[in-house]
């Protein structure tokens, strides 16, 4: 399936609707101490434009769930909906596709091409996405980040920021529905972990991109509309005030 068909099988949902939602994932796996329960009875749904901070801590499951609700895993139990799309009704091809027309990823550990500039890491993800002028929204995407001095740079003579901004830039640059952000501030120090994240709020306003945030920093977290606490594979939202 191509990633048109994608397309005109989810149109872009109107900002009110739902973009994301779980209901009753279970993910467990088999470990040589027999089996091992990950993610225990997750329920969840953000509308389109919202932001979700994910908090916990290490080893509790938050990049476990980003996988699962990005269509990169398959629950055990459970049912995901993105972007209008039972996950569990697609293949494996399908959800590849429907991730590369809807979905954005940022990491903490920036995973850029390192044989590749910054302009090139921008554009091969927009290749993949079959998309049309793929250097416009590319020189657009690092403009927006405010790169544009930087175009020609290889990650290695970027500074740690720098190489975040290249990731968002990428990772915004097919306009997605959707954002995860798996602690995209961890490997940065304050203020350029601020810079990143007023990105991110930034981009989400302008572009209605909902976002899920998933990070350490309280201060951070509480930028967000709503916070989601991860304990020990059990997700629980803490109240709006
Ligand atoms: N495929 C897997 N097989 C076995 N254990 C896993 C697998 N994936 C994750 N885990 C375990 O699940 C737990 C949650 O991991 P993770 O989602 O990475 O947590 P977090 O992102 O909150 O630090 C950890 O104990 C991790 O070792
Ligand atoms: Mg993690």
């Amino acid at each position: 399936m191509s990633v048109s068909n994608a397309s005109h099988a989810t149109p872009a949902p109107a900002r009110s609707e739902q973009i994301l939602s779980a209901e009753r994932v279970d993910f467990s796996v088999d470990a040589p101490g027999g089996r091992l329960t990950i993610l225990n009875n997750i329920s969840l749904s953000l509308n389109s434009g919202q932001t979700l901070a994910i908090v916990g801590a290490s080893g509790s499951g938050k990049t476990t769930l980003l996988g699962l609700l990005a269509g990169l895993e398959t629950p055990t139990n459970g049912h995901i909906e993105l972007a209008g799309t039972q996950l569990n009704e697609l293949s494996e091809d399908q959800r590849a596709a429907l991730r590369r027309a809807r979905v954005g990823f940022v990491f903490q550990s920036f995973h850029l091409l390192p044989s590749m500039t910054a302009l090139e890491n921008v554009m091969l993800a927009l290749e993949i996405a079959q998309l049309d002028q793929v250097r416009e929204r590319a020189l657009s995407a690092l403009e927006q980040v405010g790169l544009s001095h930087r175009l020609e740079h290889y990650p290695r003579q970027l500074s740690g920021g720098e190489q975040q901004r290249v990731a968002i830039a990428r990772a915004f640059a097919s306009n997605p529905d959707i954002l995860f952000a798996d602690e995209p501030t961890g490997n940065l120090d304050r203020s350029n972990g601020n810079a990143i994240a007023d990105l991110l709020f930034a981009l989400n306003e302008q572009h209605g991109t909902a976002l899920v945030l998933v990070t350490h920093d309280m201060k951070l977290a509480e930028r967000c509309q709503r916070i989601a606490i991860m304990d020990d594979g059990r997700l629980s939202e803490q109240p709006p005030e």
